[in-house]
């Protein structure tokens, strides 16, 4: 913590053994002694059955090429999910490109110099925007005036710029995965919904424009998103609470769209890490309703990766989460 900040009163609110929803639970919460740890259930539930990572990445494999776009809301491990997709493509001998329109994924950058066969590459808005009024200035300028320039200058500063230009640079990469393997970690949600409107905008103005002119042969990155032999969405979400009932919401938005997701990775479940701490163990009766929720119909599919004790960044820790560590175990005996 930045010493500005710990000069702050402070309070500390501990992690506590069950969830923090309902009056008596919230009450539980804020109160100085932490309510007792209620004695760990020795059930096991469907998170023991759920695949892992690697079983995802073999099914993406057998397809050959096609986009993978990894979605959910801030912090449930898009980047790392992405990250670890990707190089559980290569390690399947594909050629990836992972992209990513998150201004705060660091890790992608330092992978693309280790991997052979991975290239890395972000959609920076800034740049794009510049490219794009540089792009159109280039096209439309000679023609005019300097004062009618300056005017088309001033057009172009507009913040629709930059979602038209966003937008642009994500259609080319929709457009990459039909000859390749193209992983898109994306921005938190509202962000990656503001470009499926702007894909749907984009599809209508489209076929409006070609109306019997050939637009039954068109293909706009819509109809790319929406079809599940090219586009494969994995909604990333955490085995609590509100990050399900989050992910079930951006599923719906999806569905709205005609997109349907292709799985669901519940990321660090502490059910699949396996815990002999009293605390943890406590928690689980509240990660194994959640997995019951999911496992009752939310997702056509999904995956699980554990908590980890370290957080898995660089090669080799990404590369554990997609690897199948029961078919290493056998060899190596
Ligand atoms: N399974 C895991 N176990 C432990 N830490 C994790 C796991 N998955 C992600 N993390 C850590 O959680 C944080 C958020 O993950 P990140 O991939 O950046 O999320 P997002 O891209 O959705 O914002 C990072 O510090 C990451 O290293
Ligand atoms: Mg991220």
């Amino acid at each position: 913590m930045p010493l500005t900040l710990q000069s702050l009163p402070q309070d500390q609110v501990p992690l506590r053994a069950f969830d923090t929803v309902g009056l008596p639970a919230l009450r539980a919460l804020l109160s100085a002694h932490a309510a007792p740890i209620i004695g760990a259930e020795a059930m096991t539930g469907p998170a023991e059955a759920l695949p892992g990572l690697d079983a995802l990445a073999d099914e993406l494999a057998a397809s050959g090429r096609g986009l993978i776009m990894v979605m959910g809301k801030g912090g449930v491990g898009k980047t790392t999910i992405a990250a670890a997709l990707a190089l559980g493509l290569i390690a399947r001998g594909k050629t990836v490109h992972l992209s990513t329109t998150d201004p705060a994924a660091h890790l992608a950058g330092t992978l693309a110099s280790e991997v052979p066969g991975l290239r890395v590459d972000r959609i920076d808005p800034k740049i794009e925007t510049q490219r794009y009024i540089d792009r159109m200035m280039t096209a439309k300028s000679p023609g005019l005036n300097a004062q009618e320039q300056a005017l088309m200058l001033e057009d172009l500063q507009s913040p629709c710029t930059e979602e038209v230009a966003v937008f642009h640079a994500f259609s080319r990469i929709v457009n990459e995965a039909r000859s390749a393997f193209v992983v898109l970690d994306t921005a938190p949600t509202g962000h990656s919904l503001l470009l499926m409107d702007a894909a749907g905008a984009y599809h209508r103005q489209t076929l409006r424009d070609f109306e019997g002119h050939g637009s039954g042969r068109m293909t706009t990155p819509l109809m790319r998103l929406q079809d599940g032999a090219y586009t494969r969405i994995i909604l990333v979400t955490l085995p609590e609470v509100t990050p399900v009932l989050q992910a079930a919401a951006l599923q719906d938005d999806l569905r709205r769209a005609s997109i349907e997701p292709y799985a669901w990775v519940i990321n660090k479940s502490v059910v699949a890490a396996g815990t002999r701490d009293p605390l943890l163990q406590a928690r689980l009766a509240g990660e194994r309703k959640q997995m019951s929720r999911i496992a009752a119909g939310l997702p056509a599919r999904s995956f699980i990766v554990p908590w980890r004790i370290h957080p898995p960044v660089g090669v080799v820790e990404l590369s554990e989460l997609v690897t199948d560590v029961t078919a290493q175990a056998t060899q190596e005996q």
